[in-house]
């Protein structure tokens, strides 16, 4: 009935009215709740970010310790949840396990799936969330390698704490290194926000239905994995080390991402909105250099990454499609430094995007929006009628 207009992949479709992040896509900015990503990644933190995106402005010292003590509180996840981390199969993808385990969340917490919440339940719910999924990602981690489960410290910071689950032994000391606390902090507010993206836009449609936030978020999760989206990170350092494999011939590659008969695409570069540059790719450039210099690693594969990206911003097939380097395309050059397994890197985006996730829910929640519900122009079969299988 009426009039539909057909926007695949809803490229000049707005889904909402949203408060929270700024986004630029000729200028190359991005702002949340006002204030450039360039200051926020300079001298913010983590934690703060997830606050300011969450609750729409900066805290003050009584409300981040307030924040950071109730999140630390809540980092232990229920005993049974080990369980259900050993049937999964060995090598099980960390971005799978997780989605999992972030869905079976809402059955330890059933309050959860009252569509009727409490403000105070809601905000349980978003604590639990940002508390337990280092937690989970870490145990994913750990089971995928044989290693065992650490628990929580909660006498560490946030980023502190998931390296410790990540990469602490029972039997040894574990020290850590504020050089890789500081590359996390900035890699993860980088990743905290980005608007009406693919996983963004699925936990607000999946939360619009009413369904509880963990399964919401776990719809989020699922979302980011896929390679041209969150998946991009992972996808970015295999190509590279295929290029590298091959002998580093770069002009292969890059031919290859422009022959349309070839499915092969460019993994890191192009941009939904960024037709100029992606600010967070400046930034994440910078600071792979700085980290590699400060950690002293000296990696072959962001040689490659460098020139791979200089080639291809002077082929005419890329400035005339306006594609450039994105968030992908450097980040996992700096998880790999950091002692990050490439299978990892897709949930350090997730960990990043959780604080935008929850912000955007909340917002879709407060504004009492309707449940989403595209619609379609049907083109299939006119009305037939039904044959029997004796005349098929
Ligand atoms: N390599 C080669 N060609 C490309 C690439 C690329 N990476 N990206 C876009 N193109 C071409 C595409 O083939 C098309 O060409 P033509 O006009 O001749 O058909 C043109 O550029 C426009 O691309 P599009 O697919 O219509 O653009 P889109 O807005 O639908 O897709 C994108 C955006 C990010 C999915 C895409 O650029 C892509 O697949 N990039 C590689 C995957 C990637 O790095 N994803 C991470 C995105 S940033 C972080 C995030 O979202 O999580």
């Amino acid at each position: 009935s009426g009039y539909i207009t057909l926007d695949p992949g809803f490229k000049n479709t707005g889904s909402t009215e949203s408060a929270i992040t700024f986004l630029d896509g000729e200028k190359g900015i991005l702002r949340y709740r006002g204030y450039p990503i360039e200051q926020l990644a300079e001298h913010s933190n983590f934690i703060e970010v997830a606050y300011l995106l969450i609750n729409g402005k900066l805290p003050n010292r009584h409300e981040l310790d307030q924040f950071q003590g109730t999140i630390n509180r809540h980092s232990l996840v229920h005993e049974n949840m080990k369980l259900m981390l050993q049937a999964f199969p060995a090598h099980a993808h960390p971005m799978g396990v997780l989605s999992s385990l972030m869905a079976s969340l809402s059955t330890f917490y059933p309050e959860s799936q009252n569509p009727h919440r409490a403000p105070e339940m809601v905000n349980l719910t978003i604590i639990r969330l940002l508390s337990k999924m280092p937690t989970l990602a870490a145990m994913a981690h750990r089971n995928s390698s044989g290693a065992p489960i650490m628990y929580p410290k909660n006498s560490l910071g946030y980023l502190e704490n998931f390296l410790y689950m990540m990469f602490g032994m029972p039997t040894e000391e574990f020290s850590i290194d504020p050089v890789i606390v500081d590359a996390l902090d900035k890699l993860l507010i980088l990743h905290a926000d980005h608007e009406q993206n693919c996983s963004t836009s699925t936990v607000r449609i999946v939360g619009s239905s009413q369904a509880n936030l963990y399964s919401s978020i776990s719809a989020g999760v699922s979302a980011l994995w896929g390679p041209l989206h969150g998946g991009a990170n992972q996808a970015v350092i295999e190509m590279l080390e295929n290029i590298k494999a091959d002998g580093g011939n770069i002009e292969k590659w890059i031919d290859k991402a422009k022959d349309k008969d070839d499915s092969f695409r460019l993994m890191g570069f192009g941009h939904r909105v960024y037709k100029n540059f992606d600010p967070r790719a400046k930034i994440i450039k910078k600071a792979a250099d700085d980290v590699l210099n400060k950690l002293g690693i000296n990696d072959p594969v962001l040689e490659i990454a460098k020139k791979l990206e200089e080639i291809a911003l002077q082929d005419e097939y890329f400035v005339q499609r306006n594609l450039y380097p994105n968030v992908d395309f450097y980040s996992g050059i700096i998880y790999r430094a950091l002692g990050i397994p490439t299978e990892m890197f897709t949930v350090m985006f997730a960990l990043g995007r959780l604080p935008g996730w929850i912000a955007q829910w909340k917002e879709m929640t407060e504004r009492k929006e309707p449940i989403g519900r595209p619609r379609q122009v049907y083109i299939g079969e006119n009305v037939r009628d039904y044959v029997h299988m004796a005349d098929r």
